[in-house]
């Protein structure tokens, strides 16, 4: 495939050169189709072996199809199929093809964006070599890129000039990228393992080229990290990333020219969270990691979407792990499984981690796709341990390196690769929705056993295979510890007994046990149990499941695994499962009331409340003594999220009514806490005071502890000045974002809080990105004050810092609202919910996949209230009938169904 792209000013025209010929087998009078969307795309002309094709005569063009008769092509052998297409790269506001950000030339193909720049079998298992020549002003574009080696550049006089670029690797066309315009560059190298001298460059705009170090930084030791962990060298001389601020998406895995959301590649110490570099890290190293999951070995279809995602997840996962806190990368991960992808599997937009049917592939990146589906390659990893993955790991790449593959291919290869029966782990490919785990323990006092029955139960869901009897028993890897009275986990001897042929791995000390539950319902009886365990089950969270434990663990089982279990994750699960039964009780409690008001709520009276308290002081105490991980404190001490509590309490959940109870909740616990917390904030202020700021481990989990303390104490009325003055003195983002968010936590703020969101505004103002942050948390308090919510936010709208093109921008204002503004969104007249149906209108007709990525909050209708319901509904009922995008349609038409 040898592309040649003429870019003038706002016009692209392109040449587009393939060799074809027929697969053998294929009827002589099978005709040859290509994709190309005519909507955008002018066909200037079809030649096969340099002849002119004539239109109907010998091809036609129909719904996205270019169709080339038989009798145009040769009966055998190659043929040189050449086409040349026309198009307005300015005009392509969907963002899907080639198109102009802040006036670069830029691309993204996957997963059906090749279509919108030239006709092309547009799908991932068609590969070739790509070679690219680009033409383009000297002055408007200095900066030429494409994949692979740069093989020519050429001066063509009158200002222009070209350059050739040449990838060895075959690849779909998905993987295609070009990007032309005028940037600024840094430039690094790294040495593979082998002695190889590959050249790393980022390109930005030159106003942001200074905030690139750490990308490079990251991507340096992604490189290193893939050649360590699973002996992955790169595979060309040079490594490309581009950072830019029109992207429907975080980052994209072109072949050797990766193209970023600048939001993920930017960042200092002025301008970025802790957060926000820990992600970049990440991504970087996700996009990186593709090169081998996704790239090197790439998916037949797209049904086959988690093959790459799910891998490359659990790899960028792992990484992280390895590189900083393995706990804490744990819980976050969890927590956002259980807020999002649970969420999604519940709601009528439910689907396999493989799907089997789609409308729009766009609409298939989904939290079950790349959430869960990590999950899953997380749990061969689970049941055949780091070694035995690696083998199965290095088989899938013997077996298929430079295929397009199924994840069919991959669980054979693990499988072949290994002795343990994997079979039923199969089935999670194919089945929705969240499996409800059950696990009763007893203990038999004469016998010395412990025996620990596991049920499980797939619900029901809306997808085509969703029927309940359709749903057949998964392998489940079920981590099990059991704690003795001495806090020190029992030594579990061998002597472990089952039904079935199921079987128990035990680690290397014999205090953690494997179970892999294959059946409905699964005895594991463990010997040798000289007194009675609390159990620690799901270690790790080995399994992406629903647990519940029978008997019900006590408060004090609980409050003892805080304290003693050797599992990180299951001692942040019991802080959690305490908290959360406090609240789901008050949440109960109030739900009807129709009048609610935050000082209606008194938590302080529930059972475990002093308890609950008391540990978690003692917690911020030793955390502040530096003899906890603060990063590990900062996750155990903050409670469920008023979406998590939701999900957990619905049907039939008053949303405002949930939110003023956690909020009711977390200003008792302050008031309770204030000497520790004070104390806490004080301590991590002392030591950093005269500290030169770094991105390192201790700095930011005392950063998280401190930001934690911050937040919590924002909560009590009467410290406002005192967060006022926190948000002058801070010198890195961190700092700032926590004395915003502190500023949110109560309405005596309001004068200092509204002081220092316009000083961040003023400040930040012009910055594409660091002005996301102010609209996120704008959005979310829209309506705190005198002006109602809505108002507010079209207010927003007008401002010169909104842009409805850019995504980030629509992100963060929508999603900052959906997501983060309950008062606002579920406003009980239904002005949310119409104001956001508004926007997601106004945004189809721009950008449908940006407008379909934020219309989900709309498909978790079933989660509320009557009243809430019908008003959501009738939001999707108007939706529906007005002319949609085929993206959003899919959505919000699935959506309604019940
Ligand atoms: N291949 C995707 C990017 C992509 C997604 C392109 C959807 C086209 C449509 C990329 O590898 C990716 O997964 N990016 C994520 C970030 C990642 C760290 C999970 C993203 O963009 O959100
Ligand atoms: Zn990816």
């Amino acid at each position: 495939m040898s592309l040649n792209f003429e870019l003038d000013g706002d016009e692209a025209t392109t040449r587009a050169t393939s060799k074809i010929s027929r697969r053998e087998g294929v009827d002589r009078s099978a005709p040859l189709v290509l994709n190309g969307k005519a909507s955008f795309v002018e066909l200037l002309g079809v030649y096969v072996n340099g002849k002119a094709l004539v239109n109907e005569a010998e091809f036609a063009i129909e719904n996205d199809l270019m169709t080339i008769k038989s009798d145009a092509l040769p009966a055998s052998g190659a043929f040189t199929l050449v086409v040349e297409t026309k198009f307005q790269p300015v005009k392509n506001t969907e963002l899907s093809g080639l198109y102009k950000s802040s006036g670069t030339f830029c691309t993204q193909c996957e997963a059906e964006g090749f279509r919108s720049i030239t006709y092309y079998p547009d799908r991932p298992d068609v590969m070739s070599i790509f070679t690219t020549r680009i033409v383009a002003d000297k002055t408007q574009c200095p900066v030429l890129l494409s994949n692979g080696n740069l093989i020519k550049s050429e001066d063509l006089g009158n200002n222009k000039h070209a350059a050739t670029w040449m990838d060895p690797w075959r690849k779909p066309c998905y993987l295609f990228a070009l990007v032309a315009g005028d940037l600024a560059m840094i430039e690094d190298k790294f040495v593979t393992m082998s002695g190889r001298e590959v050249a790393l460059r980022i390109y930005a705009q030159h106003k942001n080229i200074d905030r690139c170090g750490f990308a490079m930084g990251s991507l340096q030791r992604a490189m290193k990290w893939d050649e360590e962990r699973f002996g992955l060298e790169y595979d060309l001389d040079l490594f490309n990333i581009v950072a830019v601020d029109d992207f429907n998406m975080g980052a994209m895995e072109n072949k050797s020219l990766n193209i970023f959301n600048s939001r993920l590649v930017l960042a200092s110490q002025e301008s970025a969270t802790d957060a926000t570099f820990e992600r970049i890290e990440s991504v970087i190293g996700h996009e990186y990691f593709h090169n081998y999951t996704g790239n090197r070995i790439t998916c037949r279809d797209w049904f086959q979407l988690s093959l790459k995602e799910g891998l490359t997840v659990f790899r960028d996962q792992e990484f992280t792990c390895d590189l900083h806190s393995r706990a804490v990368k744990r819980i976050a991960d969890v927590r956002y499984l259980r807020a999002a992808q649970f969420a999604e599997d519940a709601s009528p937009l439910a689907h396999p981690v493989r799907p089997e049917s789609y409308q729009k592939i766009d609409n298939f990146y989904t939290l079950t796709v790349y959430e869960k589906g990590a999950e899953l390659i997380r749990m061969y990893h689970t049941l055949l341990g780091r070694e035995g993955f690696r083998k199965g790991f290095d088989l899938y790449f013997e077996r298929h390196d430079g295929q397009a593959v199924t994840t069919d291919d991959f669980f054979r290869a693990m499988s072949d690769a290994n002795s343990t029966d994997i079979e039923k782990l199969k089935l999670w490919y194919s089945q929705a929705g969240t499996p409800a785990l059950e696990a009763a323990g007893v203990y038999d006092e004469v016998a010395k056993t412990y025996a620990l029955t596991l049920t499980q139960t797939l619900p029901k869901t809306n997808d085509v295979n969703g029927a309940a009897e359709n749903k057949k028993p998964q392998l489940i890897p079920v981590s099990i510890g059991l704690v003795g009275a001495d806090g020190k986990d029992m030594v579990l001897s061998g002597e472990i007994k089952c039904e079935g042929d199921s079987k128990v791995t035990l680690n290397d000390s014999k205090t953690t046990a494997v179970c892999r539950l294959t059946d409905k319902k699964q005895t594991f009886t463990f010997k040798g149990i000289n007194s009675k365990p609390v159990p620690s089950i799901l270690r790790g969270f080995s399994a992406p499941v629903k647990l519940t434990i029978t008997p019900e663990l006590t408060t004090d089982e609980l409050l003892f695994l805080l304290a003693n279990d050797s599992d990180e994750f299951n001692r942040w699960e019991a802080s959690q499962k305490i908290a959360t039964s406090i609240l789901h009780r008050a949440c109960r409690k109030h739900n009807a009331n129709e009048s609610l008001e935050e000082s209606d709520v008194n938590v302080t009276s529930d059972p475990s409340w002093a308890k609950y308290v008391d540990a978690c002081r003692g917690i911020i105490r030793d955390a502040t003594a530096g003899k906890l991980d603060r990063a590990w404190v900062e996750e155990a001490l903050s409670f469920p999220a008023t979406t998590q509590l939701i999900q957990d309490l619905a049907p039939g959940v008053n949303p405002v009514n949930t939110y003023k109870v956690r909020k009711a909740f977390a200003h008792s616990f302050a008031l309770e806490a204030r000497a520790d917390l004070e104390a806490a904030l004080a301590t991590c202020d002392a030591e950093a005071a005269g500290l030169a700021y770094e991105v390192d481990g201790p700095q930011v989990s005392r950063r998280a502890l401190r930001g934690y303390a911050l937040r919590m104490l924002g909560t009590i009325g009467d410290v406002g000045g005192m967060l006022s003055t926190a948000y002058s003195a801070a010198q890195n983002m961190t700092d700032t974002v926590a004395a915003l968010g502190a500023l949110c936590g109560h309405d005596n703020h309001a004068t200092h809080k509204n002081a220092a969101f316009d000083d961040f505004l003023h400040k930040w103002e012009d910055d594409n990105n660091v002005s996301c942050t102010w609209l996120r948390m704008a959005a979310a308090e829209a309506g705190a004050g005198d002006i109602a919510a809505v108002d507010e936010m079209k207010a927003i709208m007008a401002r010169a810092v909104y842009d409805a093109k850019n995504p980030n921008k629509f992100y963060s204002l929508i999603g900052g609202f959906a997501g983060g503004n309950v008062p606002g969104f579920h406003a009980d007249d239904g002005s949310g919910y119409a104001f956001v149906s508004d926007v997601l209108l106004s945004t189809d007709a721009i950008n449908p996949q940006a407008a379909s990525r934020m219309a989900s909050p709309f498909a978790k209708w079933r989660l509320y209230d009557d009243k809430r319901q019908g008003l959501m509904k009738a939001q999707l009922q108007r939706l529906l009938a007005a002319k949609l995008s085929p993206n959003l349609f899919e959505i919000i038409s699935k959506a309604m169904q019940d």
